[in-house]
């Protein structure tokens, strides 16, 4: 039984050769078959998704993140379910769904409709609107996930500065508006001088310039930070370990400046600092799900829905480029059924 009309519109990326080797990936709005869609236990129309990085680099012949072609991005999605064979997750249900295969080795949310496993769902509490799951997608669930390590490990409010890289993007600014309104002092770093105020307006108590956590420096200097989250990798890690204090522990997930990693021990055998990796996409789904209850409730920013930018399927071309051009400014949602 299906509840899925046999087309429908679906934003989808296809890799086509060149000449050169290098290939090129046609994007755009087409109508999609049904048949086309990978089985699953529970079928969605979608209401709305999400812009991530890994969304841009889904739609470019050297991304490396898509293993289909074509493949329909989108890497989270929250939508009511039309036809489930789960009596856990009803018919009329809004749930939510990220991370695991969807927008990389199967279609995902850039869709009117989705077909995944009764597994990979997250039924929507209360507290929180499929547009603000949306708002927080992706990106914002990997800053709460971050936050939770964090405390995990034994921080506090209260126990000094902690410290947000790439602060005016997706995980950078939901993990500061949320850490701020925890009662944590943030301190946030960006690139876009101009971003000052509003991310002051989530709750930075300072602000760093890029310079200043991008600049090379001894392997330790002097203990600042009590704790860190970090997206942008290879230009900021380097100094966040370097000034972490004795015990800290920084929250890794991104590589928005490159992956590679300059460094040395010393901050882990002299100052017992620790790097928490953070994988969103196969996080299991009983601990996704207990974030996701966090995050409609004391996790909740009180800044969500603010600084978000809607686009619609026919116009996600300019929020793909603009993401991976490092120009985000806050939260792209998609708006597809609505
Ligand atoms: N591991 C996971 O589960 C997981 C989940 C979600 C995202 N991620 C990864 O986390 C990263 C961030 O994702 P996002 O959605 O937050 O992206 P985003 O919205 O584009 O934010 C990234 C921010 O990094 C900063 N930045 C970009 N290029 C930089 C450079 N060359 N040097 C220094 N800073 C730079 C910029 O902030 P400023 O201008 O303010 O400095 C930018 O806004 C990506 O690599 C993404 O793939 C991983």
């Amino acid at each position: 039984m299906t509840a899925i009309p046999t087309t429908f519109r679906a934003y989808v990326a296809e890799k086509l050769d060149t000449p050169d080797g290098a290939g090129r990936v046609e994007r755009g709005v087409r109508e999609f078959q049904a048949a086309d869609l990978p089985p699953g236990e529970i079928e969605v129309r979608v209401g709305w998704s999400s812009v991530n990085y890994k969304d841009g680099l889904a739609t470019r012949a050297d991304g490396k993140v898509a293993r289909i072609s074509p493949i329909i991005p989108g890497i989270d999605l929250a939508g009511k379910v039309v036809a489930s064979s789960d009596p856990g997750i009803p018919v009329g249900a809004s749930v939510v769904a990220h991370g695991y295969d969807l927008g990389v080795a199967r279609h995902g949310g850039f869709s009117e409709y989705q077909r995944v496993p009764a597994g990979w769902v997250v039924p929507l509490t209360d507290g929180l609107t499929e547009r603000d799951a949306m708002a927080i997608g992706t990106a914002g669930f990997t800053a709460a996930m971050s936050v939770v390590a964090l405390e995990e490990r034994g921080l506090k409010p209260g126990d000094g500065p902690v410290l947000v890289t790439g602060a005016s993007g997706g995980v950078g600014g939901t993990a500061l508006a949320i850490l701020a309104d925890l009662g944590y002092e943030v301190w946030a770093a960006t690139g876009k001088p101009d971003e000052a105020d509003r991310l002051r307006g989530l709750g930075a108590a300072g602000i760093l310039t890029r310079d200043e956590v991008t600049a090379a420096g001894k392997p330790l200097e002097s203990e600042r930070w009590a704790g860190a989250v970090d997206a942008v990798g290879a230009a900021t890690l380097p100094y966040v370990l370097r000034t972490l204090r004795t015990g800290a522990a920084v929250a890794a997930s991104g590589n928005a400046s490159g992956p590679k990693l300059d460094t040395t021990v010393f901050p882990f055998i002299l100052r017992g600092v620790a790097l928490l990796g953070m994988d969103s996409a196969q996080l299991a789904i009983d601990r996704r799900r207990a974030i996701w209850d966090r995050l409609a409730t004391d996790l909740r920013p009180r800044s969500l829905g603010e600084h978000v930018t809607e686009v619609e399927l026919e116009t996600l071309d300019a929020a793909l480029d603009a993401i991976l051009a490092g120009e985000a400014r806050g939260r792209w949602v998609v708006k597809v059924g609505g």
